[in-house]
């Protein structure tokens, strides 16, 4: 019992190492217990009561002295008040997160809900339904990640125009949407291509929609993204989904239409394709092209951005050098 009184330890490990030698499976006060199976039936009593109140004692004391390490041990890690704090890092916005949260404010705006569609497609939403004849080149291995082969194979998706096609299946117009998303194509990766990228459709579908509408519409969008100076051109282009189509240049940020090297001298850059919703589409997707008309248009995220901020080589988007990322710190 006196022993027990005594008895001291420095450290968590010591009270352990006394725990084991008085109360572990071979401690001393154990073994006690196993020598009460031999004492004679007139002591058991009194041996007994002195047995449990060593055991009771030695818990205790056990129990104290570790109170006592813990308490020293934590106010210990406590008392430098002065220490640095650890700095967790911030990280910034990507700068296709950015632009893509840009055009849909723009767009918003002006009337155009968010639609969403998904990635994984069929043939049909990516290609039949916006009037791709059956042997468009788009549809070839080349461009194309199959998923499924056969009858309306499965694969990813090429375009976001396929959101077209869903929500119009879905909604009678008037009908007004932006839809941002990620498409994937075949091809070789390099600074100015990539299997996967960022584009936004647009598309607005009601009575009396007109070519006037679709060129005010990208003009303010263009104004409100890359300054109020800024000038469109359209050139004459084909989609198999639009009709007429266009291919829809600004004039250049850098030189201001002058010609430079971003430009390659010509004044214009190309930053998206558009046209009138073709009338087959809309009779694909149960809307009355007599009664309806609308356009559409599309564009890469990362072209505007690389527009936008000069970013020369397409592979940075991907990369996520943290060093390429903070130069958008300033662009929240
Ligand atoms: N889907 C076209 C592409 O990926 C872009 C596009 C062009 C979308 C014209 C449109 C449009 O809605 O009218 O190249």
């Amino acid at each position: 019992m006196r022993e027990v009184d005594r008895a001291e330890a420095g450290s968590e490990k010591e009270v352990e190492e006394l725990r084991v030698r008085l109360l572990g499976k071979k401690g001393e006060i154990t073994r006690l217990f196993d020598e009460f199976r031999t004492v004679s039936a007139e002591h058991k009593r009194e041996f007994g009561q002195k047995l449990n109140n060593l055991k009771n004692k030695a818990t205790e004391k056990i129990n104290e002295l570790k109170g006592r390490i813990g308490q020293s041990e934590s106010s210990d890690r406590t008392t430098d008040l002065t220490m640095p704090g650890d700095m967790h890092e911030l990280g910034t916005r990507h700068p296709i997160s950015i632009t893509r949260e840009e055009i849909i404010s723009i767009f918003r705006k002006l009337g155009y809900a968010l639609a969403e569609g998904p990635e994984i497609e069929d043939d049909y939403h990516v290609f039949e339904a916006l009037n791709f004849p059956p042997d468009h080149p788009a549809r070839d291995m080349q461009d194309t990640f199959f998923i499924t082969s056969g009858h309306n194979p499965v694969l990813l998706r090429t375009h976001t125009s396929s959101v077209q096609v869903r929500t119009m299946e879905r909604n009678r117009p008037p009908i007004r949407v932006i839809c941002p998303g990620r498409v994937f194509r075949n091809e070789a990766i390099s600074a100015r291509a990539h299997c996967i990228f960022h584009q936004v459709e647009g598309l607005y579908v009601d009575k009396g929609v007109s070519f006037a509408d679709m060129k005010q519409s990208i003009l303010l969008f263009v104004r409100e993204m890359f300054g109020e100076n800024t000038r469109i051109r359209m050139r004459p282009s084909y989609f198999p989904f639009t009709e007429p189509s266009t291919e829809v240049d600004i004039s250049c940020n850098i030189c201001g239409g002058k010609g430079c090297n971003i430009c390659k001298g010509t004044g214009w850059l190309e930053i998206m394709g558009a046209g009138m919703v073709d009338p087959n589409v809309l009779s694909a997707c149960g809307i009355d092209p007599e009664e309806y008309s609308g356009f559409a248009f599309g564009m890469g995220i990362e072209r505007i951005a690389m527009l936008k901020w000069q970013v020369r080589d397409l592979r940075l988007y991907f990369e996520n050098d943290v060093r390429f990322l903070r130069e958008f710190e300033t662009s929240i």
